[in-house]
This record gives structure tokens, C-alpha cells and sequence, in this order.
């Protein structure tokens, strides 16, 4: 029998006990019907699809209708017609979990790769070293109970983030935006600059030009030592899509089990959900919320929450996986049944700006309309006053920005006007990074102090490097 893609490894292939057979009877849209195995699968399982012409094609059970199951297959649907066989690998009751989950071979000679969501290597620079580690892809959260608590503060190397997202080890950030306004350019950013052991990768529906282009442009070499990326482009099926999402978790998970400060950035949770939706359609499911059916919104929290701080294992420290999801803002609408439900899961968000790339200030990201639920509490009281008085001098410089404009505005009315908008632009230069630029966190805040001048009670002079962790 050949073996089951993402068990290639001999250590893996848990060798099946007996392989049972059935036929597919129908085959419509993306799924084909199978009968003769229903009565020992269950959703989620995979079987192999001989087509036509002799090949195999993984597939995996999504429903059971009228004593049928319907499966959709991991490769184009081509080549398999009514009376093809249909094969379940019976393995051992143990082992079953292992063969269904599809386990991957993850080890440390994945960094600096770029794999499929089965674990096959795309970057043609030969096999990866073998393991016997079976990483699951579809793994459940950590209890919360068990989990450790955030870590310290983590530096992300983009001044605008950790200024006014500051964000700690083990916190989880929407990135939200719409198509084009720089999300793809600030993930290669973050993969580069940020202070982490291991950034994990995972592009879900990118078209291939751009993952080539994110890799060589926006990562580049430095960034891809110590990244591994998991990747399913546009033209592959619905479920590689949503095992691209999958697999980079369980990859990042077991890097953070190792007690490792990892980066998980995932472009795009949209396109994941895209996934989804195409699977549950194709199911049966009922669309509900703009065309999304109930199984994407169940589904999309049990993955995210299994990002975060790792198990706590006695006196050892945690390790901590810090994940960025980006969320692409169709049409620039904010309430999107997506960008609805994952700003609510999350603990932060970042916005990037249409108004603010189309005037040339990137990264786009509107200080207004950010922020990281762990601020306060890890910024010391300097730096938190700092960044509040920064604020606002932005907002009020957005009101007045149109006024200036128009020559409508007369100064020496107002000393908190007059000051906005005198330190409004600057700080909005001040917020520019080139893409190839590293700003420390330290740096950042005091280039803020030097830039708004002591406060009302001159606090911005007793700016330390203290982090507050609890
Ligand atoms: N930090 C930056 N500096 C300069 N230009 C940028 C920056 N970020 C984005 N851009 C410009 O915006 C374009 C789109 O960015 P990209 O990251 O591909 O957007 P997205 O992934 O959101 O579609 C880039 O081709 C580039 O011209
Ligand atoms: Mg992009």
C-alpha cells in the first residue's frame, strides 16, 4: 500500500493492521460519495481514492448522508469517476488518532525551510531530516488552567507596534487590513526583527508570485534562517488551504514545547475561513452569515487559542508562542462577520490604513485605531505616559489635519491645538519605518520622550528600561 501523505517516514508509518475498501457511487462539485465504508469511518478520517488512470488521491470523510460518505479530496477532484475504490487504512485503536490527524515529522532541520501542510519539502533543497515526532496538526488548546502566564515584553522591531501594540511574549494580535495596504511587507518585517528563537510562517491561499515574492522581497535570507514556513497557494484544494493554517500551528507548537520563544505570523485567517467555508458548503452546511456556515465560527476559535504561552512544566520556563493573524478587511469593512469575530478572540489588534499607505507613511498602521490589551500592565508609568499624550496629539491632529489644509487654522488660541499641530506630523515621521530598518523597543520610546519633550510633570526624564512582568 503506498504510504499516506504527511506519514512518509517509515517511524511513522505505523504500519496499518488491514485496509478496507469501498466505491465511490457519485462524484459532484468537490466531493465525491463513497459507499461500503460508512460504517467505519468517521468525519475526519482519510482515505485514498484510486482514480482512473492509477493514481492515488488522499481524501478526507466531511459528512455522512443517507448511508454515504461524502469526501472531499486533497488534490484536483480530476480522474476519479463512478466505481473507483476507495481505501480506509485500519490501524491499531492507538494509532488511530496519529493516522487520522495526519502527524508531522517536525525537528529542527525544518528551520530555514518552506513545506507543504503535509510536511513535504517546496523549496527543492532535499528531503528533510527524519523523526519519529508525530506533531499533530488538528491538537487542542492547553487547558487554561495549565497554561503559564504571558511572559515578559517582546520586541517587535517596528516602532509603531511596540509603542502604541506593545505586546508581550505569548499574546496574540490581529493584524487587520484591506488587500495591498502592507500586510505581507510588516510580516517580513516582524519575521526578521523580532526578538523571538523561531518565527513560524503560514501563508493560507497567497498566489504563487506572492508567496516567491514574500519570501524573497519581504523575508529575505536572514529571515528565512530562522523561519519555517507552511504554504498552500490559491490553486490548491480547501483542505490543504485550511491544513496550511493547521500545520503551522502544530509546527509552532512543538517549537514552544521545546521551551522556545516562537513568532507565529498567519496570512491570512480570512483566506482560512475561505477554507472553511468552501468545505462546509460542500458538506451540506447551511450558509448563515454572509455565506459563512456555523461549523467556520466554531472552528475559528479552537484555532486560535491554541497560540499563547505553552504548559506550565514545573520550574522550567514556558516556552511562549507569540502569534501575529492577519485579517483581510473585505471591502474595508470593519464589521465583517470574520474581523468581527476574531478582534473578539484576540488580545489586541492593529489596523493598517488605506488613507494612511496611499499618503506614503509605512508602515501603515493607524495608532489610533490599534491597541494590545497587555498595555498598561507591561509598560513602566513613564512610557505609558508617553504613549497616552502621544495619542493624543495624533487624534487631535486628525481633527485639525483638514483645517491646516484649508489655511482655516489660526494659531495662539489654543496652546494644546497649537501643540498638536506642531508635533502631529512630526510624530507621524517619526512612525515611518523603511522595511530594512531595526528600531529596538528601548530606542523607540526614547526617541518618542526626546521627540514630545518632558510632560506636564516632566516625567517623560525618568524613561528606564524597567518592564513591568507579572
Ligand atoms: N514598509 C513599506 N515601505 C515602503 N513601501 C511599502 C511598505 N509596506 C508596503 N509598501 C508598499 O505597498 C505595496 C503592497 O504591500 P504588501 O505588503 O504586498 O501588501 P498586502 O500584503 O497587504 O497586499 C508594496 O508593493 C509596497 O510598494
Ligand atoms: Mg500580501
Amino acid at each position: 500500500m503506498a504510504a499516506l501523505p504527511g506519514v512518509s517516514h517509515p517511524a511513522a508509518a505505523t504500519v496499518p493492521i488491514g485496509e478496507l475498501s469501498g466505491r465511490v457511487v457519485d462524484v459532484s462539485g468537490l466531493c465525491v460519495t463513497v459507499a461500503g465504508l460508512t460504517s467505519f469511518t468517521a468525519v475526519g478520517d482519510h482515505v485514498r481514492v484510486q482514480t482512473l488512470d492509477g493514481r492515488d488521491v488522499l481524501a478526507e470523510i466531511v459528512a455522512f448522508r443517507q448511508g454515504q460518505a461524502l469526501a472531499m479530496t486533497y488534490e484536483s477532484i480530476e480522474g476519479i469517476g463512478a466505481g473507483c475504490p476507495v481505501f480506509f487504512a485500519l490501524y491499531g485503536q492507538e494509532q488511530r488518532m496519529n493516522a487520522v490527524s495526519g502527524g508531522l515529522a517536525v525537528n529542527e532541520s525544518w528551520i530555514g525551510r518552506v513545506v507543504d501542510p503535509m510536511g513535504q519539502p517546496l523549496d527543492g533543497k532535499g528531503p528533510l531530516l527524519p523523526s519519529s515526532n508525530r506533531q499533530k496538526r488538528h491538537a487542542v488548546p492547553p487547558a487554561a488552567a495549565d497554561r503559564a502566564r504571558l511572559g515578559p515584553r517582546i520586541d517587535l522591531g517596528v516602532k509603531a507596534l511596540n509603542l502604541f501594540a506593545t505586546c508581550r511574549q505569548g499574546q496574540r494580535l490581529g493584524l487587520f487590513a484591506g488587500s495591498g495596504v502592507g500586510k505581507s511587507t510588516l510580516m517580513g518585517m516582524l519575521a526578521r526583527e523580532t526578538a523571538c528563537d523561531v518565527a513560524v510562517i503560514s501563508l493560507v491561499g497567497e498566489r504563487g508570485r506572492e508567496v516567491r515574492e514574500f519570501i524573497e522581497d519581504d523575508l529575505g535570507p536572514e529571515g528565512l534562517a530562522r523561519s519555517v514556513l507552511v504554504v498552500a497557494t490559491s490553486d490548491s484544494s480547501a483542505l490543504m488551504r485550511r491544513e496550511a493554517a493547521y500545520g503551522a500551528m502544530a509546527v509552532a507548537e512543538y517549537f514552544r514545547d521545546q521551551g522556545k520563544s516562537v513568532l507565529l505570523l498567519m496570512d491570512s485567517v480570512t483566506r482560512f475561513c475561505q477554507a472553511l467555508r468552501e468545505i462546509g458548503l460542500s458538506a451540506g452546511e447551511v450558509p448563515a452569515t454572509r455565506g459563512y456556515p456555523p461549523s467556520v465560527f466554531a472552528a475559528l476559535p479552537r484555532l486560535l487559542e491554541r497560540a499563547g504561552p505553552g504548559r506550565r512544566n514545573g520550574q522550567e520556563q514556558a516556552g511562549q508562542m507569540t502569534a501575529l493573524f492577519s485579517v483581510l478587511v473585505e471591502g474595508d469593512d470593519q464589521n465583517e462577520p470574520v474581523t468581527d469575530t476574531v478582534r473578539g478572540i484576540l488580545d489586541g489588534h492593529v489596523v493598517l490604513d488605506r488613507a494612511i499607505a496611499e499618503a506614503g507613511r509605512y508602515p501603515a498602521i493607524n495608532v489610533l485605531q490599534s491597541l494590545s490589551r497587555s498595555v498598561p500592565g507591561c509598560n513602566s508609568e513613564a512610557e505609558n505616559e508617553l504613549t497616552v499624550r502621544a495619542r493624543r496629539l495624533l487624534a487631535q491632529w486628525e481633527d485639525m489635519r483638514d483645517l491646516v489644509r484649508l489655511g482655516a487654522y489660526k494659531a495662539g488660541n489654543d496652546a494644546e491645538a497649537d501643540q498638536a499641530v506642531q508635533l502631529g506630523p512630526q510624530l507621524e515621521t517619526y512612525l515611518m519605518q523603511k522595511k530594512t530598518e531595526h528600531v529596538p523597543l528601548e530606542d523607540a520610546f526614547a526617541g518618542l520622550a526626546q521627540l514630545l519633550g518632558p510632560g506636564e510633570a516632566g516625567e517623560s526624564a525618568a524613561i528606564t528600561g524597567t518592564q513591568a512582568v507579572e
